[in-house]
Parts: structure tokens; C-alpha cells; sequence
């Protein structure tokens, strides 16, 4: 066997390896021909390559059975917590109450010692009556217990309402949301109490909206900052720093909150996800801020990952997917918005319903629709949109026919519709333009002359 013939068996040997699956095989390159060790070089790129995307794809595994196994605990607790929640608050409204009484019974009985003078005889009797009973010892230690049993359930009605927010989350409906705004609002919500321990600062770079609800967004980066304020040392604002960071790329967009703080061992960064899991004293923290982020942003299709180590502070990384503007949100009727609307958009040309979602879905809600069929669809469905935007000249349900149908079904909303058109109009849609003037946009439209014709629907409207 010459060298050459030893050399292609060994590569023989190696893609029978890397075809079932055996990455850790390297050839030794530089004893064949130049040919040869040009593609056992490549085959070594080619098997470490399979190799990180094996890992890549064992983290990922790793990652949604654990987030499943959180989950269900979640819903578990929020199970419990729904069933403990009416009991647990009559019992703290009635110990108030009794605990208010108390202390109006404390207040009549000094007064009723007040009614006689210092060292008359009544005033003797009565302290007496009252001695004997143990009456002042027994309402001031009631009062004390009570007073402890309120603050003890106070508690218990913050976990349980947090709980809740498990149980909550899936029957939300999902928008697409301004990544900007959720980090500027959570921010807000927290710059006081950083400031007396570190320098809060911002690093947003540009990033599309996100599927998700706005409010609980903030609820998660607000509560990522509130950790890494609690990480850092009070007293000392110039030595520590938060930052709170945006970015996107690939289709997915990223939200990172990194403080200089204490950081964590592995064994408290292994746990950081679970229920209940805290180490902070037990009036500081229930152990359910990070649980309940990190199941909210899985129901938005993302994930939350962290690094970490003892003294160097920690960094937690929120992904989401970024809007896939192709996918139309499902109808849901709604009370109508004024900053923020709904708007369904209706072409046939699917690239430019993309290029509209993304336009609008900055500022609005965007619903899309390929064709006057599918959109009269979705507000038979119950769809409540602010704004229609259709285009003029389509198969088989044109604008006009959309407008004829909703002036007779939803004469509100046929009056909120605008048209698009490409310039070509038969005579029929001309002389609905005609009738209906100012209504038009003609294509191509930019995009601060569909915010603004928007605008312009939504003021009418109201
Ligand atoms: N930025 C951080 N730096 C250090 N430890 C953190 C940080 N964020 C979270 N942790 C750890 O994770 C635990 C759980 O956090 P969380 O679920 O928000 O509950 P809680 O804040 O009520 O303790 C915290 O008690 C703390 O030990
Ligand atoms: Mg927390």
C-alpha cells in the first residue's frame, strides 16, 4: 500500500466517522499529498464544527427541559396560589380589623380611667377590676401579636400575588412591543433606588419591536435591575455601575442587565431560575423575581441566560425573538388605543405587507390580511381594528368590495379606512375615489406618510 492509499483510508475512516456521529476524530495533516492533507484539513474544520454544534445543541436541550421543569413547578404554585389567595386575604382583612378594634377597646379604657380624679376612690376600684383581669397586659400583647400577624400576612398576599403572575401570563394577548420603551420605563422605575449605590447607565443599539406584552417586559428588566441593585454595596454610587444594554442580530433581539456586584458561586448561578430559590433575607426577597422572568420571556418564545462569578459582578441576558412580521397576531377584540393602535393592513402583494408591518410595527399593532376575504375574516372574527389600510386593486375582493361590505356590516370601521394604490384604476374604483377624496395613499408610500395618515384615521375616529 503506498502512503497515498494509507492516507485516503484514513480519510475514508473519518467521514465513516463523522457520518455516525463521532466528532472527536482528527487526522494528523502533513505525511500525504498536498491534495490529501488539504482535505484532511477540511475534514478536521468539518468535525469540529459538528462538534460545537453538537454542544450548541445539548445547551439548548439542556435549556428547555429545564425551563419546562420551572414552568411546571410554577404552575403548580400558581395552582396553590389561586386556592390560597380568598382565604388568605379575608383572614388578613378580618385580623385588621379585630386589630383596629384593639386599639379603639386601649383608647376607651384610658379614657374611662380619666373619668375619675387621681386617688378618689372609684378611680382605686376601677384599676383594681382591671387588675385582676390582667386587662392592660392582655390588650397589649394582643395587640403586639395581632400587629405581627398582619405584617406576616401582608407576605403572604405579596407571594401569593406574585404566584399569580404565573397563571396570568397565559391568557395574555401578545403584542408587538417597543424594546426601547420597556427599558426606559424600567429604568425609571428603579433610578432612585440605584442611585445610592451605583451609576446607572443605558447602551441601547437599534433593535426591531418584539412579540410580547409591554407591561410585563418591564416587570422582567425591572426586576433584573432590582437584583443587580441588591447586588451592589450601598454607599459607594461612583465605584459601581449598572448597565442596562440593547442589541439584535440574527432575528433575535437582546436585552442585558450587568452590575458590578458581588456576583454568585455556581452552585447559587445554578439555581438562580428556580422558585423560592433566594438568598436574601426573608423580608428582601421571596425567590420568585427571576422565576417568573425567565417564564414570561420562554411564553414570548426567548430565554434568559446569566454569567457569573463570586466578585465580578453578573450579567443577565434576556432573548426574544424578533417580530416576524409575516405572522398576523390572533384577533382579539380590544378597547381602542390612542398612542398605540391596531391597525390590519390588507395587500395581496405579501412582500409589501412585510415591508408595512415593518414600517408600522415600530409605533402600532399591525394585523395583516393577503386579501379582502381573509381581512373581512378576521373582523367577522372579532377582530377590532382602529385603522384599515387596504389596497385598492386586488383578486377577487378588491378595496371598494371590502368598503362596500364593512359600510354595510361595520359602517364605524369602513369609515376609518385609507387605500393604497398603485395608480391604475378601473373606472369603477375611480368613481369611488372620487366620492371618497383624500383617502389615498399612492404606493410607494414612505413611512412618515402612513404614520401620518394614521395619525390622521385615529384623530378622526375620536
Ligand atoms: N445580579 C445578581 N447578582 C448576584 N446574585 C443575583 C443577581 N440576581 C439574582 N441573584 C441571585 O438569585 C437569587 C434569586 O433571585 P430572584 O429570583 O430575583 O429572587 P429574590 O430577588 O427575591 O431573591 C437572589 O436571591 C440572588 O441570590
Ligand atoms: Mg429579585
Amino acid at each position: 500500500m503506498t502512503d497515498a492509499d494509507a492516507r485516503l483510508s484514513q480519510v475514508y475512516e473519518m467521514l465513516v466517522a463523522l457520518a455516525s456521529n463521532h466528532f472527536e476524530r482528527r487526522l494528523e495533516v502533513g505525511d500525504g499529498t498536498e491534495e490529501l492533507d488539504a482535505v484532511a484539513a477540511g475534514l478536521n474544520m468539518l468535525a469540529e464544527e459538528l462538534a460545537a454544534r453538537e454542544q450548541r445543541e445539548r445547551e439548548v436541550q439542556l435549556r428547555i427541559s429545564q425551563a419546562e421543569r420551572l414552568a411546571a413547578v410554577g404552575q403548580l404554585a400558581a395552582g396553590v396560589a389561586h386556592e390560597v389567595n380568598n382565604p388568605a386575604s379575608f383572614v388578613l382583612a378580618n385580623t385588621a380589623d379585630v386589630l383596629e378594634r384593639l386599639r379603639e377597646v386601649s383608647a376607651v379604657l384610658a379614657r374611662v380611667r380619666a373619668l375619675f380624679p387621681p386617688g378618689s376612690e372609684e378611680r382605686r376600684r376601677v384599676g383594681e377590676l382591671l387588675d385582676r383581669a390582667d386587662v392592660d397586659a392582655a390588650l397589649s400583647t394582643s395587640t403586639e401579636m395581632l400587629e405581627e400577624s398582619v405584617a406576616g400576612l401582608d407576605r403572604v398576599v405579596a407571594v401569593i400575588a406574585d404566584l399569580h403572575a404565573f397563571s396570568r401570563i397565559e391568557s395574555e394577548h401578545l403584542r408587538s412591543v417597543d424594546v426601547e420603551a420597556v427599558v426606559n420605563e424600567a429604568c425609571k422605575l428603579v433610578q432612585k433606588q440605584a442611585s445610592y449605590r451605583a451609576r446607572l447607565t443605558r447602551r441601547l443599539g437599534v433593535t426591531g419591536p418584539v412579540r410580547g406584552d409591554h407591561h410585563r417586559l418591564v416587570q422582567v428588566v425591572a426586576g433584573l435591575l432590582v437584583n443587580a441593585i441588591h447586588a451592589v454595596p450601598e454607599g459607594a454610587p461612583e465605584q459601581n455601575e449598572i448597565e442596562v444594554g440593547t442589541a439584535s442580530s440574527r432575528g433575535e433581539v437582546r436585552v442585558w442587565v450587568r452590575d458590578t456586584g458581588a456576583g454568585m458561586t455556581p452552585e447559587v448561578r445554578a439555581r438562580v431560575f428556580e422558585p423560592f430559590f433566594t438568598t436574601k433575607p426573608t423580608d428582601s426577597g421571596t425567590g420568585l423575581g427571576l422565576s417568573i422572568a425567565a417564564e414570561i420571556v420562554r411564553r414570548y418564545g426567548g430565554h434568559i441566560d446569566v454569567k457569573s462569578e463570586p466578585g465580578e459582578g453578573s450579567t443577565f441576558t434576556v432573548t426574544l425573538p424578533a417580530v416576524d412580521v409575516a405572522l398576523a397576531p390572533a384577533p382579539v377584540p380590544s378597547a381602542t388605543a390612542v398612542s398605540r393602535a391596531r391597525v390590519l393592513i390588507i395587500d395581496d402583494e405579501k412582500a409589501l405587507l412585510k415591508v408595512f408591518a415593518r414600517l408600522l410595527g415600530v409605533r402600532h399593532e399591525v394585523v395583516l390580511a393577503t386579501g379582502g376575504r381573509e381581512a373581512l375574516a378576521l373582523i367577522e372574527g372579532g377582530l377590532v381594528p382602529d385603522v384599515v389600510l387596504c389596497d385598492l386593486m386586488m383578486p377577487e375582493i378588491d378595496g371598494v368590495a371590502v368598503h362596500d361590505e364593512l359600510a354595510r356590516s361595520h359602517p364605524a370601521l369602513a369609515e376609518r379606512m385609507l387605500f393604497m394604490s398603485g395608480g391604475t384604476y378601473t373606472p369603477r374604483t375611480q368613481r369611488f375615489l372620487d366620492q371618497h377624496p383624500g383617502r389615498v395613499l399612492p404606493k410607494p408610500i414612505k413611512r412618515a406618510d402612513l404614520e401620518e395618515a394614521v395619525a390622521r384615521s385615529l384623530a378622526a375616529r375620536s
